[in-house]
């Protein structure tokens, strides 16, 4: 074993950070562009079904609520993709590859807001889920992207506490208003738990993160931390969890569950999702129409220093 795989492996075994200057070996570069780049892009699609609300949002303070959720997504994109050009990717590279459908981003915003009480379950357990996912990514193993999940995941539970309470004002309002609640979480509870990936026994890297701490915890794990402390909110909620088969393990003291639909989840990674053409149309849309404003920006920057260096000449 060379010298910079020794002091590679004694810091991940001693949790001391790797940084972008490190000498490290090109599959934990590359697993780690995979993951925070796919995490940067849930981050900007995660905006779409959101956004497609504010417009319609029933009072002015929900209104400014969820364009500020929306903005601030929009701000986790760029720690993250920041944290992935750390790793000597490239941003565009990354957009296109994701346009042309050759990097994923989660299948959880393949399907779509019907009515306001999706937005609001959105809220409570997707950004629910994102934070017990997130919390954990704290401790990666790559400096730039565990301090980028730190701010994260302090957004991400104002998002998650403005969610639960959107959802109490309709599970606490008129009976039509306790339905859309309903109805929100029997469409987001499984999708929900389909966020933490495939079961363990199914997921092909992560004996490899695990071993890197890039991933600190299973996707079982995570999904089952979820479910533990979920389970409660939609109780205190007066609504059901679309589960027959949920019931608490008084010997483990956790919630057993259902199987997840594992075709519904692999559908919508292979592009089959409800919503899969919607959305990287939007991005696509997008990213062709900001064309001129990343040109203009260049070309600005691109004065400013030729002025600097002039005046430094002078
Ligand atoms: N959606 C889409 N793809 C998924 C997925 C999901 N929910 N779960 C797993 N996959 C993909 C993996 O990326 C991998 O594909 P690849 O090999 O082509 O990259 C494949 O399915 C096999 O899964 P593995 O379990 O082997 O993959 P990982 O070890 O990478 O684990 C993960 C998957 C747990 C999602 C991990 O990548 C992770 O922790 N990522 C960071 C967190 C993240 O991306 N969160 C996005 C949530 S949304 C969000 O944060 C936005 C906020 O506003 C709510």
């Amino acid at each position: 074993m060379n010298n910079q795989q020794q002091i590679f492996d004694q810091k991940i075994e001693k949790d001391i950070s790797i940084e972008p200057k490190d000498w490290m070996p090109d599959a934990y570069r590359k697993t780690l562009i995979r993951q925070i780049g796919q995490h940067a892009h849930s981050e900007v699609v995660g905006m779409l079904p959101e956004g497609n609300w504010i417009t319609r949002a029933p009072t002015l303070k929900r209104k400014a609520v969820l364009m500020a959720k929306v903005q601030d997504e929009a701000g986790h994109a760029l720690y993250l993709y920041s944290a992935a050009e750390t790793l000597g990717a490239d941003r565009d590279d990354m957009m296109d590859k994701l346009i042309a459908g050759r990097m994923k981003y989660s299948s959880i915003f393949n399907y779509p807001t019907l009515s306001w009480a999706d937005v609001a379950a959105i809220g409570w357990l997707v950004d629910g889920a994102a934070i017990v996912n997130q919390v954990a990514l704290c401790r990666t193993s790559y400096g730039p992207y565990a301090r980028a999940m730190v701010r994260v995941c302090k957004e991400e539970s104002f998002h998650q506490r403005q969610g639960f309470e959107a959802m109490m004002q309709l599970a606490n309002g008129t009976p039509e208003q306790k339905q859309l609640a309903q109805d929100a979480v029997n469409r987001f509870w499984w999708p929900a738990l389909m966020m933490f990936g495939p079961s363990d026994d199914n997921s092909p890297n992560s004996a490899q993160s695990m071993q890197w701490k890039v991933k600190l915890f299973s996707n079982d794990d995570l999904r089952q931390k979820f479910v533990d402390n979920t389970v409660s909110q939609v109780l205190q909620l007066g609504l059901t969890v679309p589960d027959p088969d949920l019931k608490f393990n008084e010997d483990t003291g956790h919630y057993q569950f259902g199987e997840i639909n594992w075709d519904e989840f692999f559908a919508i990674l292979a592009g089959k999702g409800p919503c899969n053409h919607e959305r990287i149309e939007a991005r696509r849309k997008a990213w062709e129409g900001g064309k001129w404003v990343r040109d203009s920006a260049a070309v600005y920057a691109q004065k400013q220093q030729q002025q600097s260096q002039a005046q430094k000449v002078a």
